[in-house]
């Protein structure tokens, strides 16, 4: 019998066990972390930790949480994103779980960032971020916590981009672990995750056909690799734009349509943004769209896409069917937003699939433990995760599908480490 309510602020606790379900659901696509978390039971190695995290909270967070927690830190925990919680998983979080979380599905920018505030609060030791927005607001409003904080993570590109801008200002205060970075993370997670879910997020919210469509895909790092992928196995003419004259010509090469966004505009039925970037669509794309176009982004932030500017363009706007908005232009065209132009993997899908976050959050909850006994050693810098951590979850994620591989014989581990045995 609990005697003290979990702080938080959620929706609804009424949902706290459609929460526990599918929560409890993910877990079983991910069994790395449950290795992780079996060992941390056992031997608690993060024990008086206080963790702040904000990252979308969502089923397969929920089980990095308590990974952290029954490793014996205390975990509080906030949205990255206003769009992407899933209530009931808040609900089970605080209800259950005694996690105290404080995220709401389509929280106002206060709400938002009054949610940080409270998971900074608890004056965490370790932040864990996707998207930065904690580093930011320690940074710039809460120094007053410097004191406590050992380091961070940060789970995604647009997040590694900011705190990279800080560190090459010299004014990052505390060390970072680039959780993206780890090759476990960003070749499944960013590749066939986001390449998946975006595509999952769009058909959930339009149920389009992408056999035959014409898909823009602006970006292509490893999101828009697999996202330009996906849509080519379903049948899709995929077209890619990029400013990286390499990434340009691998997609070329990949055996996708290069081609600038102006003339792209023109075509598309179906645009996807994956820049990490600001306006990859424009106001002078937008003028040339094709009546009914799609518009969609799978970055992390909403400004991929300039909505002010399709805002003005428009005489009317309406909700036509769930995380789907029309923008009536005064030229008599009709262009179709998803999901506000927020990640659309988490508007209007689950976000990737338990078995690829297994990956992500094995690092994330490996990262931590080494934060943890590690950070007086580090820089206020941004540090990769070590290669063992990157190459064990590896190791445990083949071993988890059952599928083994080779190992280097004597004979040849010493040719690969020689220089002098030529033709
Ligand atoms: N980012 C993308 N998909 C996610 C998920 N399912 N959970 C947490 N973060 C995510």
């Amino acid at each position: 019998m609990r005697t003290k309510r979990t702080p938080g602020d959620v929706k609804d606790l009424q949902l706290a066990d459609q929460g526990v379900s599918r929560i409890e659901w993910a877990a079983r696509g991910m069994p790395v972390l449950e290795i992780i978390r079996k060992r941390f039971t056992k031997e608690r190695p993060l024990d008086g930790l206080r963790i702040s995290a904000c990252l979308h909270v969502t089923s397969e967070t929920a089980n990095l949480a308590l990974t952290l927690r029954d490793g014996g830190a205390q975990v509080a925990l906030c949205a990255s994103n206003p769009l992407s919680t899933q209530d009931d998983v808040a609900a089970a979080l605080v209800e259950r779980y005694e996690i105290p979380t404080y995220s709401i599905r389509g929280a106002d920018n206060e709400t938002y960032y009054k949610h940080i505030h409270s998971a900074l609060e608890h004056s965490p030791h370790i932040t864990l971020d996707d998207g930065a927005d904690l580093v930011a607001i320690v940074h710039t409003e809460r120094q007053d916590l410097l004191n406590n904080i050992k380091g961070g993570t940060e789970e995604t590109t647009t997040g590694v981009t900011r705190l990279r801008a800080l560190a090459r200002d010299s004014k990052l205060l505390y060390p970072i672990i680039v959780v993206n970075d780890a090759d476990t993370k960003h070749l499944f997670d960013n590749r066939y995750g986001t390449g998946q879910s975006t595509l999952d997020g769009i058909t959930r919210a339009t149920n389009l056909l992408w056999a035959g469509s014409k898909v823009v895909i602006a970006g292509y790092g490893w999101c828009g690799r697999g996202v330009a992928n996906r849509a080519r196995g379903l049948g899709s003419h995929v077209i890619v734009t990029e400013i990286d004259p390499i990434r340009a010509l691998e997609a070329v090469m990949d055996g996708f349509q290069v081609m600038p966004m102006l003339e792209a505009a023109k075509t598309g039925d179906v645009f996807i943004t994956v820049t990490g970037g600001l306006n990859a669509i424009d106001k002078a794309h937008l003028e040339i769209m094709k009546d009914g176009a799609i518009l969609a982004n799978s970055g992390h932030f909403n400004v991929e896409i300039n909505i002010p500017a399709l805002i003005k363009m428009s005489k009317t706007q309406r909700t036509v069917r769930g995380s789907v908005e029309e923008f009536s232009l005064k030229d008599g065209r009709r262009l179709f937003l998803l999901g506000e132009g927020r990640l659309i993997n988490l508007a209007a899908a689950e976000g990737h699939p338990s078995a690829v976050m297994d990956m992500s959050f094995a690092n994330q909850a490996l990262a931590v433990e080494f934060l943890n006994q590690q950070s007086e050693g580090l820089t206020p810098n941004v540090h990769q995760v070590p290669q063992e951590i990157d190459r064990e979850v590896g190791r445990l994620k083949l071993a988890s599908l059952s599928i083994g591989i080779d190992t280097l014989t004597i004979e040849q581990e010493k040719y690969i480490s020689s220089w002098d045995i030529g033709t």
